[in-house]
This record gives structure tokens, C-alpha cells and sequence, in this order.
């Protein structure tokens, strides 16, 4: 192996805790390529584009490209990119800078830039910032392999087009999380909702829904293989509509719940993210009546405060987000709910965001991803209204928002002790080789001695202690 100068991804700040984070990857050591070269892959963002990142390895195996976990002995290096808020493509950026000097050391090295960034800024990166060889949108994926060739003869190659039907329900995805217990499926791709603050309708383009059946095909493969645990990706999982092109029936997102819950009731199935304003009593029934139906809804607020709802162009306001968790509350009691919020958006004053902490004293979430307002060009937050909340506010009421949810996580998870809970044994833990941790059906993390116990098995476990990030406890039952 060659000698390394590109320093280790460094931690992400707790605002950044999701999108915007590199997602950790185990790479599949499985080396199937026949063309001699191998590939290198880094996902940053959301499980969408971790999802993909799945989808692209797939693409270039079948053009006999090996997968990588070394940089240096790649011939071919891809990020896949995320622009949700300027600090995640200042990181891109860097990590850009970085990566050149595998090109300095092997000039046939091609430095490839997916996802969201490469949508966004097109041929910037190629032509003024000079950082990358190949371009390549989110729904050209496909066409990868003859854009990496295109470089490989010294040509600039791109293709940023956005597609109206691509769904690559065909591609079998190589799993790059090599644990073998949990995977995402991705059920839709792009989004219709014109969130003022938010750039994916532009990087991602129009909402379309994947073939059902391919959907629960892919659940029964990963079943077939060993996998317990699938989740169901998509902007607004809530708006998934399928039309069965010969029967003419329509797949919306409850009967696809239900479909992919009968593959097995040993497969648990979890999704993300759902919309407040489409999240309907049906799949909320449907989360009931099926027990490996997790009980657990991202139910993203973004703000407490019907004015800043309505700048955002959140489609909903306070009262109707409240009845909606009142609604999860009446149909599934044990519910666990989790949010993103957004703080010193345009124009919000000190009382709307003092809502937005009444309202998370109304829900208690279970946890959070929160951030502050960050500007993105071309959306229309940025065309309509002025970012005039100072860097500092924002970060204050940041602060505040986190501050509350620390306390209110800390709270959820002290009322576990003493319960017993259905895990599904994911990993060994972080902190302690003794240690397994998995997640159970409200999504919380337990941490607790192996004993007996084995990746991907069910066990019951008995929580002893908490912080306000995990639960710990013992084994009392193997299932
Ligand atoms: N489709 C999901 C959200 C996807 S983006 C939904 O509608 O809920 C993930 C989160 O990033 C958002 O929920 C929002 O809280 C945050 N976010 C998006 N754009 C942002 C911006 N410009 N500044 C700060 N946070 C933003
Ligand atoms: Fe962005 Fe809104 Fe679509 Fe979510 S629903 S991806 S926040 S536009
Ligand atoms: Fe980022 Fe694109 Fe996902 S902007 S959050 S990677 S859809």
C-alpha cells in the first residue's frame, strides 16, 4: 500500500449528525472486477445517496470494475456528493483538494463527483475549479462507464441530466454495508414538495415511484441472503403512487408498507422520511396491524410556527402537524417519533421560535437532527426572502433547540429502564469489543453483553441504564 498524506474524515459537529455526514462504509471485501481496475467509493448525505452509492458499485461490477476500501490503489475515485447545506460541500470541497494528490502521484488516477453536488454545480467543478475528471447527475448513473472511459482519454465527461422515469428498479444493488443485517431499499427518487429552504427538487428532479414488485423482489432477495431488517427510502415516502401498468391498480404507500411486510414477519421493515402534510391514518393502520412494521416515524417539523411553516412552504401549519402526532399517538401508543428542525430560517422572530420549542415540548421527540437556516442558491427562499437572521442568533437558537432535545431524549430513554424490549443484534459496540448493540422497534439504540448471542439474531433485552444517545442493558431472552 502506498503512503497516505490525506488526513482521516474528522467528526462532524452535532448539527451536522445526519445529512451532511459521511456515511460510515464498510466496503464489501467481494472483488469481482475483470477489467483490472478497481474503484473507490465515499458517500456523503443522506441513505438516499448511500443507497445509490449501492447502485452505481453495481453498475461498474458489471463493467468489471473491483471496489476498493483504499484510495491509493484506486484507478478510479467517486464521491458521492451531497449540497443540502453550504457546510456539506465545503467538506466536498476540501475533501476534493485532498484527493487530488492521488492524482499527483498517479495522473491516471480519474477523480469522479456524483450526487446532489454534481447536479447542482454541473461542469463548475470541472471547468473553473479544475477538482474532478468525470460529472455525473443522479439519474445518469448508467452512463458512468463511458464517462469514466470518456476520461481515461483525457476528455472532460458529464452528464447531469435528470430523468422523469429512471428508477433503477432493475439494478441489483452491491451491498456496501458488508454486516449483512439491515439495507436499504430505495422506493422512489426525486420530489414534487417545493420546500422553500430546500435544494433537492433541483438536484434530484421529479417525484417518480418505483415498480412495487421489483420493491418486494428486492425485500425477498435480502431476506433469501440473511438480511432481517430493510428500510424504505424516499423524500416523501407518504406520496408513493404506483400505477400496475397492466391491471391499471394503484400501489400507494400503505399497500407497499403492507406488501413488504408479508415478505416475512422476520423481516422488520422501517422507511423515511414521511411529510407531515401526507401522512395518512391508512399507513399508520398499517404500522399497527403488521408487528415487524417498526413503530418508529421521522416526522420532520422544520419550525413550531405556522408563519415560518408557510414561508417554508411546508404545505401544513402548527395545528395540523399536532393532530397528525395525536393521530400517531391514538393508532400506534408506543410509537417512537424523531424530527429535523431548522433554526433562524428568514425573517423568524425570537416568539416563532420560541414555538418551535413549544412544540417540542408538545411532541417530547425521541431525538433530532437540527440545524440552521443555511442559504441555498437557486431555491426559492433564497430568490424571495432575505437571510437576515445573523450567524449568531441562528446559532443561539440552534444551541437552544439542542439543548432541549438533549434533556428530552434523556427523559425518553430514562422512562425505558426497567422495560423489555425485541432487538435485532446489528454490530458489535463502538465502545466495547464485549458488547453487541442493535436497535429496537422504536429505533433506539441498546447496547448489551454478546453472551450468546449473534449478528442478526432476535433477542430480548432487559434496559438497565441510559444516556440521552443509548440504552444499555442485559439479555433475557434469545428468540
Ligand atoms: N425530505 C425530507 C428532508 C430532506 S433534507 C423532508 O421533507 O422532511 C433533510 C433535512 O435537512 C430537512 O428536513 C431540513 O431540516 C434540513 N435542511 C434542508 N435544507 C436546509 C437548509 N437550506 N438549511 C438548513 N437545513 C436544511
Ligand atoms: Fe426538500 Fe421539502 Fe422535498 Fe423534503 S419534501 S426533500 S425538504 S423539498
Ligand atoms: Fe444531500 Fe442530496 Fe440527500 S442534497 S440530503 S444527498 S438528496
Amino acid at each position: 500500500m502506498k503512503d497516505s498524506t490525506i488526513p482521516p474524515h474528522q467528526n462532524t459537529p452535532l448539527e451536522e449528525n445526519r445529512q451532511g455526514e459521511v456515511l460510515e462504509m464498510t466496503q464489501q471485501a467481494e472483488v469481482y472486477g475483470n477489467n483490472g481496475k478497481k474503484f473507490y467509493i465515499e458517500s456523503y448525505g443522506c441513505q438516499m445517496n448511500f443507497s445509490d452509492s449501492e447502485i452505481v458499485a453495481s453498475i461498474l461490477n458489471q463493467e468489471g470494475f473491483a471496489i476498493t476500501k483504499d484510495y491509493m490503489e484506486a484507478d478510479l475515485i467517486l464521491l458521492n456528493t451531497c449540497s443540502i447545506r453550504e457546510k456539506a460541500e465545503d467538506r466536498i470541497r476540501k475533501r476534493l483538494k485532498e484527493l487530488n494528490v492521488v492524482k499527483k502521484q498517479n495522473s491516471d488516477t480519474i477523480v469522479g463527483i456524483l450526487g446532489c453536488m454534481a447536479e447542482r454545480l454541473k461542469t463548475k467543478l470541472l471547468e473553473q475549479e479544475k477538482l474532478v475528471d468525470v460529472v455525473c447527475g443522479p439519474d445518469a448513473y448508467r452512463d458512468l462507464p463511458k464517462l469514466v472511459g470518456e476520461a481515461e482519454t483525457g476528455q472532460k465527461a458529464v452528464n447531469v441530466l435528470l430523468s422523469r422515469e429512471e428508477t433503477y428498479a432493475n439494478i441489483n444493488p452491491v451491498r456496501l454495508d458488508n454486516a449483512g443485517v439491515t439495507a436499504f431499499i430505495s422506493i422512489m427518487r426525486g420530489c414534487d414538495n417545493m420546500c422553500s429552504f430546500c435544494v433537492v427538487p433541483f438536484t434530484r428532479g421529479r417525484e417518480r415511484s418505483r415498480n412495487a414488485f421489483s420493491i418486494v423482489a428486492e425485500a425477498q432477495d435480502l431476506l433469501d441472503r440473511g438480511y432481517k431488517e430493510v428500510t424504505l427510502l424516499g423524500q416523501n415516502v407518504d406520496s408513493y403512487k404506483w400505477t400496475n401498468p397492466e391491471t391499471q391498480e394503484v400501489v400507494n404507500f400503505a399497500h407497499l408498507l403492507e406488501m413488504t411486510a408479508l415478505v416475512s414477519p422476520q423481516l422488520r421493515v422501517r422507511f423515511s422520511t414521511s411529510h407531515p402534510k401526507d401522512i395518512t391514518n391508512e399507513v399508520l393502520h398499517t404500522m399497527a396491524k403488521h408487528e415487524n412494521i417498526c413503530n418508529y416515524i421521522h416526522l420532520p417539523v422544520q419550525s413550531g410556527n405556522s408563519r415560518i411553516l408557510d414561508l417554508m412552504n411546508r404545505t401544513y401549519d402548527r395545528d395540523w402537524y399536532k393532530e397528525r402526532v395525536e393521530a400517531i399517538r391514538r393508532i400506534i401508543p408506543d410509537c417512537a417519533i424523531s424530527t429535523d428542525v431548522i433554526a433562524g430560517f428568514c425573517s423568524e422572530t425570537e416568539e416563532e421560535h420560541q414555538e418551535t420549542l413549544s412544540m417540542m415540548e408538545y411532541v417530547k421527540y425521541e431525538m433530532a437532527y437540527m440545524f440552521f437556516y443555511s442559504e441555498r442558491p437557486g431555491t426559492l427562499a433564497a430568490r424571495k426572502y432575505e437571510d437576515d437572521i445573523p450567524l449568531e442568533t441562528k446559532k443561539r437558537r440552534l444551541r437552544e433547540i439542542i439543548d432541549l432535545q438533549m434533556q428530552h431524549s434523556l427523559e425518553r430513554n430514562q422512562a425505558d429502564i426497567g422495560k423489555t424490549f425485541k432487538v435485532l443484534v446489528e454490530k458489535v459496540s463502538k465502545k466495547s469489543p464485549d458488547d453487541y448493540c442493535g436497535r429496537n422497534d422504536q429505533n433506539k439504540m441498546i447496547i448489551f453483553p454478546k453472551g450468546e448471542s449473534q449478528v442478526g439474531q432476535y433477542i430480548t433485552v432487559k434496559v438497565n441504564e441510559c444516556t440521552s444517545a443509548t440504552l444499555k442493558g442485559e439479555i433475557v431472552e434469545y428468540l
